[in-house]
């Protein structure tokens, strides 16, 4: 396609818009990653990271995407043939479960209706009944980008707890890291997985895991092969501020930049303005006479809202068009919501003139497309934004 002017709008749900400084630190020449530069460098962003996921213990950082620190949770702390219990939520919690029986376990998944998030009390259940404790770990994911639905992380601990259960709780919040508050100290979690690419906002290619005393002692009896993503050369050298193999030099130092930047608005006012950017998005769809596909508002993601469309109108249509009219990309629906939904992204670096030229490019769609709706959906987002400073955003337990 030739030229089109103005800037692009990415507004999926990850990767996200990387702002400015962020990008001038990774075009930055890269350094040896042997060399002393290097070394503080490695010591400032693996400390940094651990703020984010607001743990004490270590963070592993990864050169790859999401799905490799899926895989090293998994083959860190398990062993051939060992039962894992899964929640579906949607595409996502699918595929890591698809994952855990290609490497050799045996997932067992409490399935879900792609409209809510995981039911803690039916975790709670099934670990009363696994009375052999033939479960090892509980896999959840916190936030599931393909619903817009964000699960209580707090609720399964107590869940595990209350079932008197040893198995580890293994997180993903790959699209709810610095987006959404996170806790993985507070909330008992042994390993979660988080990726670069949405509320850090650098580009792809980063991927953690953030891993409690237990999970560590776990890695020491898990059988599963595993040598890119062993822990336990990386923690050795880590603890000089260093990797086993060639780290991403350039997006480390993007990293650094955005650990600074997210602590320079302050966690909490970032959960606030992620908070707002969705609420606004949501009265938006409502008025527009849209259905939002997370069911419970309890759930309601602050980082994405997916929204379904009327039966009989093509969400990959509209999708095209406004990709085409506004140079805007919005998230396809996936799996079963394929062509049924469309996603709208609102987080990372991200403010409410965005939020606003967002939803103002959906709506043009809906007229381009012939889409039913009711028009000044636009308005009911400013009314809440103008009236809305920003409220201190409260923990999703
Ligand atoms: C919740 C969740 N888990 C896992 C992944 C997979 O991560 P990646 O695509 O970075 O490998 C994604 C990607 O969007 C995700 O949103």
């Amino acid at each position: 396609m030739s030229y089109q002017a103005g800037r692009h709008f990415l507004q999926i749900p990850g990767p996200t818009n990387t702002p400015l400084p962020v990008l001038a630190a990774i075009a930055k020449p890269t350094i040896d990653h042997r060399g002393p530069q290097f070394g503080k460098l490695g010591h400032e962003v693996l400390a940094g990271i651990r703020t984010i996921f607001k743990t004490e213990h270590p963070v592993i950082i990864y050169p790859a995407s999401g799905t490799g620190a899926w895989e090293a949770a998994l083959c860190n702390t398990l062993s051939p043939g060992d039962r894992v219990l899964m929640f579906e939520t949607g595409w996502f919690s699918t595929l890591w479960s698809r994952m855990a029986r290609k490497l050799g376990l045996e997932a067992e998944v409490i399935p879900g209706d792609w409209r809510s998030g995981v039911d803690a009390e039916a975790i709670g259940s099934r670990l009363a009944d696994d009375k052999e404790r033939a479960i090892k770990a509980v896999c959840v994911v916190h936030n599931e980008t393909s619903t817009g639905v964000a699960s209580g992380i707090a609720a399964v601990r107590r869940a595990i707890d209350g079932a008197g259960h040893p198995a580890l709780l293994l997180v993903a919040t790959i699209s709810s890291l610095a987006s959404i508050d996170y806790r993985h100290d507070e909330w008992g979690v042994d390993v979660t997985v988080g990726g670069s690419q949405k509320g850090l906002m650098l580009p792809p290619g980063l991927s953690f895991n953030a891993i409690s005393p237990k999970a560590l002692a776990a890695a020491k009896a898990a059988k599963l092969p595993r040598s890119f993503w062993d822990w336990e050369e990386m923690l050795a050298i880590n603890d000089k501020g260093f990797f086993p193999y060639t780290p991403s030099t350039n997006l480390l130092q993007g990293l650094k930049v955005a650990i600074d930047m997210l602590h320079e608005e302050g966690l909490d006012s970032v959960f606030a303005r992620h908070d707002r950017a969705a609420e606004a998005t949501r009265r938006c769809v409502r008025h527009w006479g849209m259905e939002i596909q997370c069911r419970s508002p309890a759930e309601y993601s602050s980082s994405l809202t997916a929204v379904r469309l009327p039966e009989g109108h093509s969400a990959d249509n509209l999708r095209a068009e406004i990709l085409e009219r506004s140079n805007m990309s919005l998230g396809n629906g996936l799996g079963p919501l394929a062509d049924k939904v469309f996603r709208i992204g609102h987080l990372g670096d991200f403010h409410d003139l965005m939020v606003t030229g967002v939803l103002t490019g959906v709506e043009m769609g809906f007229r381009a497309c012939g889409i039913p709706h009711r028009s000044g959906g636009v308005d009911a987002a400013m009314a809440y934004l103008s009236g809305n400073a920003g409220p201190v955003a409260q923990a999703a337990e």
